[in-house]
């Protein structure tokens, strides 16, 4: 157990993370999180941990990302526990900047635009938060110049966005996908996950259990896969569905055979939950 530095400043973070031309032989490997981090988090740290010599962990959550009527204002900030499981996963310099730290001069002009990708699925139901999302992160490799950073294939989307605009842009960052961690009954851990009450929770099971199904047929093609999951999504009441999509890789159309990924998003309560996994199609 290491007890992390904190910089809340970029001042504070040049002090404590080595640049670039400090160092040839060190890696600096970077878990942008917004924090209430739990075990699912804790996977990507361990995974960073173990691809890197410097760990940084950055909290912050970023109002660009968040659309009019989001909850922006109640998602969960627990920096002491978040802390606490930094400390547990050996993090180096946990980055927990103020908003206007991150953005000096309020909305930043230039942004990073997603592009198509960013308005599909989770994209057309959140106009703009991909350009939160990939403007962040841009400026979080400026700011921290990691060698490589993590992301959780939870936001299975998200992770192919950033992997795009690191090759689009020539960002010399390694992107590492880390897999979704889930309950022992399949749901998958997520920071919103909290605000379902006991029942939302139990409804909430449907997402993982259609895909479930969905990756069982896998073998019998791309009609079976849709056929499965949404069988399951249908006997279920007290959810509003978004989206079940089946993809390539990258998101787009699904091939007939060969690796896949199967995407559900919907709301539970006033709780909207993402989940996918892969698949591999056709025998
Ligand atoms: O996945 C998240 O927690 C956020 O979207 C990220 C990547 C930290 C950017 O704010």
């Amino acid at each position: 157990m290491t007890t992390p530095s904190i910089a809340h400043t970029r001042a504070e973070l040049v002090g404590l993370v080595r640049r670039r031309a400090d160092s040839h032989s060190r890696s600096l490997v970077l878990v942008p999180t917004m924090g209430a981090l739990h075990a699912g988090h804790a996977g990507l740290i361990d995974l960073a941990r173990a691809r890197g010599d410097q760990l940084v962990v950055s909290v912050f959550v970023n109002p660009l990302q968040f659309g009019p009527g989001e909850d922006l204002d109640r998602y969960p900030r627990t920096f002491d526990a978040d802390l606490a499981l930094c400390a547990d996963h050996d993090v180096d310099v946990v980055f927990a900047p103020a908003v206007d730290e991150v953005y000096p001069g309020g909305q930043p002009q230039v942004v990073v635009e997603p592009g198509p990708l960013g308005t599909v699925l989770e994209g057309a139901s959140r106009p703009g938060h991909y350009r939160g999302v990939l403007t962040v992160v841009a400026k979080l490799f400026g700011l921290v110049g990691p060698d490589a950073a993590v992301f959780g294939e939870k936001d299975y989307q998200q992770l192919v966005l950033i992997r795009r605009m690191v090759d689009d842009l020539c960002m010399p960052v390694e992107v590492v996908g880390g897999e979704t961690v889930r309950e022992r009954d399949g749901l998958a851990l997520s920071s919103r996950n909290r605000f379902l009450s006991p029942a939302e929770r139990t409804q909430a099971l449907v997402l993982s259990r259609a895909l479930r199904a969905g990756q069982l047929a896998q073998s019998s093609g791309t009609d079976a896969v849709r056929q499965e999951a949404r069988a399951v999504l249908d006997a279920t009441s007290g959810l509003e569905l978004d989206y079940l999509a089946l993809t390539d890789e990258a998101l787009g159309p699904a091939p007939p055979h060969g690796p896949a990924r199967l995407l559900v998003a919907a709301r539970v309560g006033g709780t909207r939950l993402i989940d996918n996994v892969p698949l591999h199609l056709g025998s």
